[in-house]
């Protein structure tokens, strides 16, 4: 049994936490959706006030969802099209304190107000991008995107 319980008084040291119990849960797991799975199932036990939290994976140049926590979503995004499509063009984390007001966001479930979309990459190419969606205006700090870019280095090596 996996008992990952993290609580934190701050985020710095949640993140750190999410990230060690992270290495752990994927260490010699070859199969990336196992991994993606697995991942996405303690963010989302870890991390407070997310209506969605998975993965949009690059299959052939367009975005498809991979494992998540959630409601349904859609299910291709092309490149450049919303914010995971921004993130999966440019390969730069994209942090947004309001969605209705990014150009081109696309609304899988009305509740989301914020987002986090950290691209992961290995060797240059997009293998996928770890999406956070929130009902909280602005709910994604500078240390969240700092804890989350760390989550996606180490996602890199496990998908
Ligand atoms: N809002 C995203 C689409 C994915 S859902 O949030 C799960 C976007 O604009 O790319």
């Amino acid at each position: 049994m996996y008992d990952f319980k993290i609580a934190a008084a701050d985020k710095a040291t949640l993140y750190r936490d999410l990230a060690s119990a992270l290495e752990g849960l994927v260490a010699g797991e070859p199969d990336p959706v196992a991994n993606m799975a697995n991942a996405v199932a303690l963010i989302w036990e870890t991390l407070p006030d997310l209506n969605w939290a998975g993965f949009y994976r690059n299959l052939g140049g367009e975005l498809v969802v991979g494992p998540f926590q959630g409601r349904p979503a859609c299910i291709r995004i092309k490149l450049g099209e919303g914010v995971c499509g921004a993130a999966a063009a440019t390969l730069a984390v994209q942090r947004i304190d309001d969605v209705h007001a990014f150009p081109g966001h696309i609304a899988c479930d009305a509740a989301s107000n914020s987002e986090l979309v950290v691209p992961i990459v290995r060797d240059g190419q997009l293998l996928a991008v770890l999406d956070l969606d929130s009902p909280k205006p602005a709910r994604f700090t500078e240390e969240d995107e700092a804890g989350c870019v760390r989550l996606a280095e180490i996602l890199a090596r496990a998908i």
